[in-house]
């Protein structure tokens, strides 16, 4: 087994052995870009303020999101098709998240349905809504995720249409992959992967296939699903899937405080300020710039997580530090999941929390809950002067 000590570890590895084609879907923004680079690089602008002689023994990353119990304040994001990254993939990092105590989130779009990862898990997980033009499907989506116990409603609100990702148009991105003569010779190379899915039955999606009318064909349904997200969704058809779901809900993808506002009204149980990893409006900016503006808005009065960006423990510590109470990572697990499947998310894990930990006990803190602006240094001009 090859040492890991970093995310860019189980990134160099998940490249070696996951088709290019989901690689590429996994490690790609919108357009040009920009909007994916920025959400790393301005975490890098943001520097930790260094203390000394201050008694670090007896620390705790344990802490609250939505009221549920973490180890660390890192959930694992939603995201779609991470059965195609690993065979079972989010029965493996559910497994793995459970086991670390931190949450997993379900994807509308996963290719292990809901009711696969409720079979293989203990613990209730979290199921993240897309909305789509079929009301019918979304209830009995609701209540399935309701059946399996899931904890928390997750509901994305930053994709109700595509942002384009070149490298997907080009490669021909499905789910199960077409057997062009390019993804064979790509797949020769990639036999573990081949092992794996050949001894699953789970290769497609299966929150929809079955579940919605006139799909037979599972490649289609890319397709489908990019014409049927419901592009009317408004604020009024947010309260109504709060009151049918009836439980806590996270509202995933705010990256205004006019919009921090109006979560705020439909009476969201937290909202996540992300930019969905940068996947979609291009030229909008990162998640950890606009959090502050977020947190002055309203931050006393709704829980505030964070995503987007996030590639090791010290991007944990100056999210909270800022004010988020909890952040999720996308691709840092997917990278693990991809090297090393279920062992791969767990050292993912283990990696972010040992960085969180060291780090917070070098900038003079023992409990994740006194961490605050403190131990932030922020350039002066890093809000900058956006007009609007
Ligand atoms: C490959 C991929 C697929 C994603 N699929 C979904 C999805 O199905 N639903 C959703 O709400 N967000 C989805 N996201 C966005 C993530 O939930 C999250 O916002 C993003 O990954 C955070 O950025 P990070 O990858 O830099 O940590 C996806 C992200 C990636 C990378």
């Amino acid at each position: 087994m090859p040492v890991i000590t970093s995310i860019d570890d189980l990134k160099r590895l998940y490249k070696s052995r996951a088709p290019k084609m989901f690689y590429d879907y996994c490690e790609s923004g919108s357009w040009t870009e920009q909007t994916f680079r920025e959400n790393t690089s301005d975490f890098d602008k943001i520097r930790l303020r260094q203390r000394v002689a201050v008694d670090m023994s007896n620390r705790t990353t344990e802490t609250e999101m939505i009221g549920e119990k973490v180890a660390m304040p890192v959930a694992l994001a939603p995201v779609g098709m991470t059965g195609m990254q690993h065979a079972d993939g989010e029965i493996l990092a559910a497994k793995a998240a459970e086991k670390f105590g931190v949450p997993f989130t379900l994807s509308t779009m996963s290719i292990c349905s809901i009711e696969d990862v409720a079979e293989h898990t203990t613990k209730p997980f979290w199921f993240q809504l897309y909305t789509m033009k079929d009301e019918d499907f979304v209830r009995r989506l609701v209540d399935r995720a309701k059946a399996a116990n899931c904890s928390a409603l997750v509901i994305t609100l930053d994709l109700q249409i595509l942002g384009q990702r070149h490298k997907d148009l080009k490669n021909g991105l499905s789910a199960p992959p077409k057997l062009t003569p390019a993804v064979i010779a790509d797949l020769a190379t990639r036999w573990r992967w081949g092992m794996g899915m050949m001894q699953t039955k789970r290769r497609e999606f299966r929150n929809i296939v079955g579940h919605v009318k006139g799909i037979s064909d599972p490649s289609s349904l890319m397709a489908w699903t990019g014409e049927n997200f419901d592009l009317t969704l408004d604020w009024d058809k947010v309260a109504k899937l709060k009151e049918m779901w009836g439980g806590k809900v996270i509202l995933k993808g705010i990256l205004d405080a006019e919009d921090a506002k109006m979560a705020l009204k439909v009476g969201a149980d937290a909202i996540i300020v992300s930019n969905h990893g940068g996947r979609q409006l291009d030229g909008a900016l990162s998640s950890i710039r606009v959090l502050p503006e977020i947190l002055d808005a309203v931050g006393d009065q709704v829980e505030v997580h964070l995503d987007s960006g996030i590639r090791s423990g010290q991007d944990v510590l100056k999210a909270v530090a800022m004010g988020a109470k909890g952040t999720y990572i996308g691709r840092a697990f997917i990278y693990g999941l991809g090297a090393m499947g279920e062992a791969g998310v767990t050292r993912a894990l283990e990696v972010i929390h040992k960085e969180l930990d060291v780090s917070m006990a070098l900038c003079g803190k023992r409990d994740i809950k006194d961490v605050d602006r403190d131990v932030l240094l922020v350039p002066e001009d890093f809000g900058g002067r956006w007009q609007g």
